[in-house]
């Protein structure tokens, strides 16, 4: 039996700014935000959206109430907890009205926590015929105004539903995972903002990608002519060619141009939305399922997963057949185009607006699940 992505989805909150306008407004060459890191522009949340909110905008559309009564695994990938006990997952499952005899956590590490997430749903889903997993990969990507790493940010969700037979992908039992103590980047708790050893983390994101693909190539006896694609965390959309283009130096010309074509179909979504941390990967997924007119049923995939850390994956799935009926380009495309471009004080004003119950009843955010009130440490939410 099979088992693996059945329905997909993502979620960006309404607002963004032009990297052009972010450039400008901190002395830098645009340039250097839009070729050099490779991002157009970046998602801003308000203070009505977090881990808990993203998370329901992406997965509520996807579930039908047959979904719900057959889901026992809620899973939240994310960096960005709201609490240092309780799972968002718990309030996740009530929001989504996922039946009650389901388990509900939320996973860390770094950006990888979301594959680790998908690879739990997956082992359950094939020892439990007939049940599914909610798995969503979610994070608000910060490193503070005027930061090195200020153009990389973002915020978002994408949400997987993890059945057996799936309908999009199939995930195969082949994978490599890697574990380093390294501090590259981390976020000790009680810190608004990580730290930051931007070289470091950028040369252990191309190391682990060697390491896992020599490791995984001699494991499994594949070669880079077995993938059609292959898709990389992108917490920047130059961060994962390095990579890619490390990985295929003395490889044929035909296969390298391939891979690199497809590489920037996978980026398309992520160059507008900007950094999602945990859900990167599957951002990025998604953009290459939905831009690439080059796959087809059967096409191998490869995916990298990279939390800093550090931990790495590389594992694969291939195309279901009558995997585009189940995208939602369309819909996708209007998420994007609809949101309202902010002015620079606009989004500095949204970066550092404090979360108060009067700033909350201030907000005009009319997105379905948003956070409305905290009263005694409880968050509550509209649905
Ligand atoms: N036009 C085109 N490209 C330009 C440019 C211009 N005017 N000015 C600079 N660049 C290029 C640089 O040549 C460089 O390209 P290269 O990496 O291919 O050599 C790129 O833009 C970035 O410039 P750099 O000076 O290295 O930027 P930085 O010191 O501000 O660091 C990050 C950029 C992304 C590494 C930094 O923001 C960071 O630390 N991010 C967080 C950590 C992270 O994302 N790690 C990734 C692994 S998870």
């Amino acid at each position: 039996m099979l088992a693996g992505i059945d329905k997909l989805n993502f979620f960006v909150p309404p607002y963004y700014v032009d990297m052009t306008d972010l450039a400008l407004a901190r002395d830098v060459d645009p340039g250097k935000f839009h070729i050099g890191i490779g991002q157009d522009q970046m998602a801003v949340t308000s203070i009505t959206q977090d881990i808990v909110t993203l998370a329901a905008n992406a997965a509520a559309h996807l579930l039908t109430k047959e979904d719900k009564e057959t889901i026992d695994l809620v899973i939240l990938g994310t960096e960005s907890s709201i609490d240092e006990s309780k799972a968002a997952a718990v309030i996740l499952h009530r929001l989504l009205g996922i039946q009650p005899f389901a388990r509900s956590i939320e996973m860390k590490e770094a950006c990888y926590g979301a594959t680790a997430g998908l690879q739990l749903a997956k082992d359950y889903v094939l020892r439990h015929p007939g049940r599914k997993a909610l798995v969503i990969a979610c994070d608000i990507a910060r490193y503070g105004l005027n930061s090195g790493g200020e153009p990389t940010q973002g915020a978002g969700a994408v949400a997987m539903l993890v059945t057996e037979n799936p309908r999009i992908l199939a995930l195969s039992d082949e994978s490599v995972a890697l574990t380093q103590d390294i501090y590259d980047f981390w976020r000790p708790t009680g810190e608004a903002y990580p730290v930051v050893d931007g070289p470091l983390s950028n040369a252990t994101y191309i190391d682990s990608f060697v390491k896992v693909w020599q490791e995984y190539q001699n494991r499994y006896q594949q070669d880079w002519q077995a993938f059609d694609a292959m898709c990389f965390h992108i917490p920047y959309t130059k961060m994962g060619k390095k990579a890619l283009l490390a990985g295929l130096e003395g490889v044929d010309a035909n296969i390298s141009e391939t891979l690199l074509t497809r590489y920037e179909e996978s980026i398309a979504y992520s160059r507008q939305v900007g950094n999602l941390y945990t859900g990167s990967l599957y951002l990025g997924l998604l953009s290459l399922l939905e831009h690439s007119e080059n796959l087809v049923p059967g096409s191998k995939i490869g995916l990298f997963s990279y939390g800093s850390g550090a931990v790495a994956e590389f594992f694969t799935g291939t195309l279901v057949a009558g995997y585009k009926q189940h995208l939602q380009k369309t819909a996708h495309q209007e998420l994007l185009q609809n949101r309202q471009k902010l002015t620079i004080p606009e989004y500095e004003a949204l970066f550092t607006k404090e979360l108060t119950n009067e700033n909350l009843a201030k907000n005009s955010d009319q997105t379905p699940y948003r956070l409305v009130a905290i009263k005694d440490q409880v968050r509550y939410y509209q649905e």
